[in-house]
């Protein structure tokens, strides 16, 4: 399932230069765009054509600018919605042998798609999509040729059954983990193996199995225990379709950018965050998926310690997984920087039997093995963390202080949504908001994110953030005194506004002297333990990419609920 976001034009307006950022796995197999997509290679007749992978979706279809050349066709048209419908491709299937991650299939079904709406195509230099999910009777091209009075079973096979047909020998699985853009260590490598495990990660065989839900789904649907932030679980209604041992129904897709999810759940999760605030209806863009109207608008040095709970199993998140870096244009002609929640609103695809999609943002933190089963075994799915905890936000925190370094000003998103909306956010009147209010850079950010941390959290959050975490785990109490200045002070200024009397002038000046005094102290701590840390990480170690800019026409949330497979 692709999904695309019918992206509405002002979102065009941020990319007329796009940039493609490509970086290879070790393997080359897989590409990685700009965290966006993953894709791999095909040849078709001599022709080597980029492709989508796609855990969401199970047909194959391809549209080169030049055409496919000559195939054998079928004669049948098929389409293929995605997202919520209106993106959809057509064409007529066609027989072909193709080759994929060292197989050649002699005679694969595919569509020859001679309309494709809402995707970008091959603007982008993808030109198809390989689908990696189940075959049915019921859906998809095998059900178009059976239609069409062919034998869609024999001839409509998926890439991936051909693949395990002509191999009956080797297990019916494949097994891919998806790299990071832009983090310091390239935490995360890419990796897509087809009935054979990657070497590195053999391991993962042997961890639990987290069998499809309900079993007959053919999609890959699992149950999963729901989220926790800062270790704290967020609330989040059970579905009533789900066991009572599990709560959710989630599907793993890597054509879906980001996570999504019901707007509840997702202002469960970033309300928990420390100086985030939520911009309604908001001229900010949101992440990936432009059926949100709403961002969540999350201090750009501040990491959201992520969990994502499978059999009571926590999966750490890395957190440049959970904010999205943006630059735009304010209303007054100023860039501005500043960081989104990557967890959206699923609108319509998160209201049924799935309550989310789990896509990029949560497969770059495990490798994965999606097993067909066999004749006694379900499919299922094994997970093996790739994510450290307390180097992921290490890592977090330099990847964002360089890039806030270069960049555009980052306002703080009390400041920044009255800016671009001309609205407070809900919850930031008094002295909520100004606790956070300043640039990371200069330090007072760093009271969000110090104080937030729990378990090992407390670790993570501190010393290799930027010079204001630092700060403020250094000296726990000097920030907690400052939220309490800040709160008094915005008090005062309450006060000030509604008296014209002065008697409160000489308490607001001896609060703002206080608040100066710690602000001056957590600057110099800021700057002590800014150098501490340059001097033990030395820059050498950062390859920080620069150009992070996210190109919208890519498509952000690439997953679609692929009508066929819908709520089976
Ligand atoms: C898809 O193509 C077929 C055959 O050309 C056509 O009949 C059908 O109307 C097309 N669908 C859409 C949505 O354009
Ligand atoms: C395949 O699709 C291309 C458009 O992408 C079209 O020009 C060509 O005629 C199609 N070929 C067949 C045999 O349908
Ligand atoms: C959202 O904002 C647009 C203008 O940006 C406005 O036309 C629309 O009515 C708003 N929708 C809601 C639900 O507030
Ligand atoms: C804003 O940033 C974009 C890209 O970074 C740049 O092309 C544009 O000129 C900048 N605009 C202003 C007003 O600085
Ligand atoms: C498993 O099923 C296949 C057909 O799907 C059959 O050919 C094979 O003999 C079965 N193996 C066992 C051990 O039952």
């Amino acid at each position: 399932m692709l999904f695309s976001a019918a992206l509405p034009a002002v979102f065009l307006l941020f990319s007329a230069n796009p940039l493609f950022v490509a970086a290879d796995d070790i393997d080359d197999d897989i590409k990685n765009v700009q965290n966006n997509r993953y894709t791999s290679t095909l040849t078709l007749g001599g022709k080597t054509i980029s492709v989508i992978l796609d855990t969401g979706s199970t047909d194959l279809w391809l549209n080169p600018y030049d055409g496919v050349g000559s195939f054998e066709s079928t004669g049948v048209s098929h389409e293929i919605h995605y997202g919520e419908g209106a993106t959809f491709i057509n064409g007529t299937i066609g027989l072909a042998e193709i080759s994929i991650a060292g197989h050649t299939i002699p005679r694969q079904a595919f569509i020859n798609a001679t309309q494709v709406v809402g995707l970008e195509a091959c603007s982008s230099g993808i030109c198809g999509l390989v689908g990696l999910g189940f075959d049915s009777p019921t859906a998809g091209i095998e059900k178009a040729l059976t239609d069409g009075g062919l034998d869609g079973p024999t001839i409509g096979k998926s890439v991936l059954s051909s693949i395990f047909d002509m191999n009956p020998d080797k297990g019916r699985f494949f097994a891919f983990s998806l790299s990071r853009l832009g983090d310091v260590k390239d935490t995360a490598d890419a990796s897509l193996s087809i009935a054979e495990y990657d070497p590195k990660y053999s391991a993962v065989q042997w961890l639990a199995k987290r069998p499809v839900y309900p079993p007959t789904a053919k999609s890959w649907r699992i149950l999963a225990d729901g989220v926790t932030v800062d270790g704290y679980p967020v609330p989040w209604t059970a579905n009533a379709a789900s066991t009572p041992s599990a709560n959710h129904i989630v599907l793993l897709d890597t054509g879906t950018t980001n996570i999504l999810v019901r707007p509840e759940v997702r202002d469960a999760i970033y309300s928990r965050v420390p100086g985030a605030f939520l911009a309604k209806n908001s001229s900010l863009r949101t992440s990936h998926w432009g059926a949100d109207h709403d961002a969540w608008i999350v201090p750009c040095s501040t990491p959201v310690n992520f969990g994502a709970i499978f059999g009571g199993q926590p999966y750490p998140l890395h957190p440049l997984d959970l904010t999205d870096m943006r630059t735009q244009v304010g209303p007054d002609g100023v860039n501005y920087t500043y960081c989104v929640g990557s967890i959206t609103n699923g609108g319509t695809i998160t209201t049924g039997s799935t309550d989310a999609l789990y896509g990029d943002s949560f497969l770059r933190n495990v490798y994965t093995v999606f097993s067909f089963g066999d004749n006694t075994t379900s499919p299922y799915v094994q997970f093996l963390s790739q994510t450290n905890e307390w180097e992921s936000t290490q890592d977090f925190a330099h990847v964002r202080q360089q890039q806030l370094a270069t960049g555009a000003k980052e306002l703080n998103p009390t400041d920044l949504i009255r800016l671009f909306d001309g609205v407070s956010p809900p919850g930031s009147s008094g002295s909520g908001s100004s606790s956070s209010d300043s640039t990371p850079s200069s330090g007072g950010s760093s009271s969000n994110t110090g104080g937030s941390s729990s378990s090992s959290g407390s670790t993570t959050g501190g010393s290799s953030s930027s010079s204001g975490s630092s700060s403020s785990s250094d000296c726990p109490s000097g920030s907690g005194s400052s939220k309490v200045l800040a709160g008094n002070l915005a008090d005062s200024a309450a006060a000030s506004s509604d008296s014209n009397s002065s008697k409160y002038w000489p308490i607001i000046i001896g609060l703002l002297a206080a608040n100066l005094l710690v602000v001056l102290v957590l600057a110099f701590l800021g700057v002590v333990s800014f150098v501490r840390q340059r001097r033990s990480v030395g820059p050498t170690r950062v390859h920080y990419v620069p150009t992070k800019t996210k190109d919208d026409s890519l498509m952000r949330s690439s997953f679609a609920e692929d009508r066929p497979y819908a709520d089976n």
